[in-house]
């Protein structure tokens, strides 16, 4: 999709197969791109050829460098005066959402208005859901709209994957249950690479309730396979050892987990998930484990802090780091968008609009 022509290293340009996105590519040069600078290496051809996006379980590094590079070039037009492209004009998105979310539902909504799609919200509590309907019969209605992509969050791990299979629409998982929250991992993602110019070789700390995140499965499949290196720590009843399975390092020792990163990833408590008391108090969980103005001065100057949101202030981070200036947490809300927008445009076969028409 994306490839390096022209000579050294100021005057080097972009030039972008995608007919919508070409004229903001086409002026990124070193001098106005962001910190991040691509080398040839780092430009891989459009290497995507899904319908769906599950999982990042699944997905290759290539796959996953695409998304980062197609976003990069999403976030360049939302930085324009006129910030929608006709990419999926034409088109039904469904935001089937089933269970709670602020960040993601909003961000995936706006992202298709940006991308001029036809959108319909469906919102379980005033739905047939409540008369009984099945999640099969209810999607099948969806569909029988003639919805083209169905964004779904549920709290049953592997309920988009069910969807997937008995649905002809596009499936974008946008959580299920502890499994897998990919959007939010490849956002991640971005936002690291953006900010730290790369992923492989960084320290990567995820600190928290990681047994019931699909966050840090997500995080945790994405980073591997760009080459960080991820350490896990938390209550030993919330980070079991098993997780040194995925390639990770796993510790118990706070000080330890946050004396090396370059990214320290909170997580908060998942107590929609948990069916029994997995530590003894909020307030000791908070002294043991949460970041504070005090742990901060041991991390390294540059270490910067990610948290998925939403954040419990007081209990997984203090407001004095939550809101410091080594926070990236609303940058990666920020970044949210244009990461949807690329996912949306890939799993739509990275058509622009003549693909549309057609
Ligand atoms: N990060 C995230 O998934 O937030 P929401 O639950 O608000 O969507």
């Amino acid at each position: 999709m994306l490839e390096q022509s022209g000579g050294g290293a100021l005057g080097t340009k972009l030039r972008c197969s995608i007919p919508c996105l070409r004229l903001h590519v086409l002026s990124l040069d070193q001098s106005t791109a962001s910190p991040l600078n691509y080398s040839a290496t780092q430009l891989p051809r459009m290497n995507w050829n899904r319908k769906h996006l599950l999982d990042i379980e699944s997905l290759t590094a290539e796959e996953i460098l695409t998304v980062l590079d197609t976003a990069r070039a999403f976030k360049a037009v939302g930085e324009r005066a006129i910030k929608k492209v006709p990419a999926l004009r034409g088109k039904t998105v469904v935001n089937l959402f089933v269970e709670p979310s602020t960040r993601t539902r909003i961000s995936f909504e706006l992202a298709e208005q940006r991308l001029s799609a036809d959108i319909i919200n469906f919102t379980a509590e005033a739905s047939s859901f409540k008369k009984g309907e099945t999640l099969k019969d209810t999607a099948r209605n969806l569909e029988a709209l003639n919805a083209d992509f169905i964004i779904m969050r549920h709290s049953a791990s592997g309920a988009p994957h069910f969807l997937a299979r008995v649905l002809a629409a596009s499936v974008i998982n946008a959580g299920d249950g502890a499994h897998e929250h990919p959007t939010q991992a490849l956002l991640d993602a971005f936002t690291i690479r953006e900010r730290k110019g790369k992923i492989e070789g960084l320290n990567v700390t995820i600190l928290g309730d990681i047994l019931y995140s699909r966050v840090a499965r997500s995080n945790i499949w994405a980073l591997t396979k760009l080459g960080a290196k991820v350490t896990l720590c938390g209550p030993s009843t919330l980070v079991p050892g098993v997780f040194e399975k995925m390639g990770c390092r796993v510790t118990y020792n706070v000080e330890e987990a946050i004396r090396e990163p370059d990214i320290i990833n909170l997580l908060r408590i998942q107590h929609e998930r948990q069916r029994k008391t997995m530590f003894p108090s909020i307030s000791e969980y908070a002294g043991l484990f949460g970041l504070n103005r005090a742990r901060m001065e041991q991390t390294k100057p540059d270490a910067l802090i990610m948290h998925p949101g939403p954040i419990n202030r007081g209990v997984e981070i203090e407001s004095d780091v939550a809101d410091g200036r080594r926070s990236l947490i609303l940058e990666q809300v920020t970044n949210g968008l244009a990461v949807r927008m690329a996912v949306l445009f890939l799993v739509n076969g990275g058509k622009g609009p003549q693909g549309v028409a057609a």
